[in-house]
């Protein structure tokens, strides 16, 4: 049997909470909205989805209290997500909130950027510490057909915005698809090289919402460092042992880039993550059939030592390995049907955050 859960003041800073395979709960990623301004299509290929009932929204002071709670158990990394984070209505209030909490080391947003140019100064005022911006293109037809909108300008300035705030260790995300952008590479990599970005290829998913996946159109780490070892030469590995998803690499002119292959090479044994989605679920990882309802909780009167005894004996319990589970799947074809998603919107991605 598992040991009894502990209340927030029994856990020392030496003694991190783990779960059944050694992994600690260290970092807790946020989504402030299930809705998104683009349509990209591996993530949201349909125009309308069922909403999360904006009643049922955690308010910002559910959510600080709830950080408060995840941090006093050993979450150190808070991530906003949506959806895209800052269609959430005075963003910069959270992240304020957030960034008076002095457990939190690392306070992150990951944006598409198009509203970046118009909000980051806020944020960054407010205590964001860091941003990592999506770019899967660099030519904006192709944008426009990828997300189904034509703001692939906005983007750029956003990314040049978070430049010239200076905030640190800038990355760029990229969803690499097989015949759709896989010829862009290079021309990303440069592109950060030029914005002092690090750049991170990731491989497509088949999780909730990628309706239109299939193994076919996975660009897989290793034909990604084929084509960039045929354009550059040898590429060094760094080798560094992080539960960060993206492994990086080296270039001989000294460039890093990284790659997330969470398809062909998932890295579950070392994932320290969870997720709360705008409305309160708790999932355990990004493949959970199921999240725990901690805004019932909350709204019951439940009080930080027994919110805190709930997620730690959960955290003890947990044995999720979604993306290794997925890939030992032998016929790998769309995880959940649109039908189902419609039912559960919880499933989807951009409910869970990306
Ligand atoms: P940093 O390395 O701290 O910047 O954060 P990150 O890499 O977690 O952040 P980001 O939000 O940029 O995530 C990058 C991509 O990794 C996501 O878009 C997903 O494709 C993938 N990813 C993020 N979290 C998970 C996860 O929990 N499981 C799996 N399998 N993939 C994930
Ligand atoms: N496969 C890989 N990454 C995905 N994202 C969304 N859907 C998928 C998918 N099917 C990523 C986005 C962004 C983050 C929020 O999630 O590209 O980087
Ligand atoms: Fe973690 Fe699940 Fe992602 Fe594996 S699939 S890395 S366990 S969230």
């Amino acid at each position: 049997m598992l040991p009894d859960a502990q209340t927030p003041s029994e856990v020392s800073p030496g003694s991190a909470l783990t779960d059944q395979f050694g992994r600690p709960l260290r970092s807790l990623r946020v989504s402030v909205t299930d809705r998104c301004n683009l349509r990209c299509n591996y993530c949201m290929p349909q125009e309308e989805y069922v909403w999360l009932p904006r009643q049922e929204l955690l308010t910002f002071e559910e959510i600080a209290r709830l950080a408060e709670v995840f941090t006093s158990l050993g979450v150190e990394d808070v991530r906003l997500t949506g959806g895209e984070p800052l269609l959430r209505r005075d963003l910069p209030q959270l992240v304020r909130m957030l960034a008076a909490n002095p457990r939190i080391r690392d306070l992150a947003l990951t944006t598409n950027g198009v509203l970046f140019a118009e909000q980051g100064e806020a944020l960054r005022a407010a205590g964001l510490h860091r941003v990592t911006l999506s770019l899967d293109t660099l030519r904006p037809e192709r944008f426009a057909a990828l997300t189904g909108r034509d703001t692939h300008a906005q983007v750029l300035a956003g990314i040049a915005a978070a430049r010239r705030l200076g905030f640190p260790k800038l990355k760029l995300d990229t969803v690499v698809l097989r015949g759709v952008n896989d010829d862009e590479l290079a021309d990303l990599i440069e592109y950060g090289r030029g914005v002092e970005a690090e750049v991170r290829f990731i491989e497509y998913m088949d999780v909730g919402g990628a309706t239109e996946w299939s193994l076919e159109k996975v660009f897989t780490r290793a034909a990604m460092l084929e084509q960039l070892t045929k354009r550059y030469g040898t590429i060094t590995p760094l080798n560094e042992n992080s539960s960060a998803p993206a492994e990086r690499f080296r270039l001989p002119d000294g460039t890093v880039f990284g790659i997330i292959a969470s398809t062909t090479t998932p890295f579950c044994r070392s994932c320290d993550r969870s997720r709360l989605t705008a409305d309160g679920l708790w999932y355990l990882c990004l493949y959970a059939q199921a999240g725990i309802d901690l805004r019932q909780m909350l709204r019951g009167g439940a009080t930080p030592e027994e919110l805190a005894a709930r997620i730690s004996s959960i955290w003890r319990a947990r044995t999720d390995r979604g993306a290794e589970l997925r890939a030992a799947t032998g016929h790998r074809g769309v995880l959940v049907e649109i039908e189902q998603l419609r039912q559960d919107p919880h499933l989807e991605m951009h409910t869970r955050g990306g």
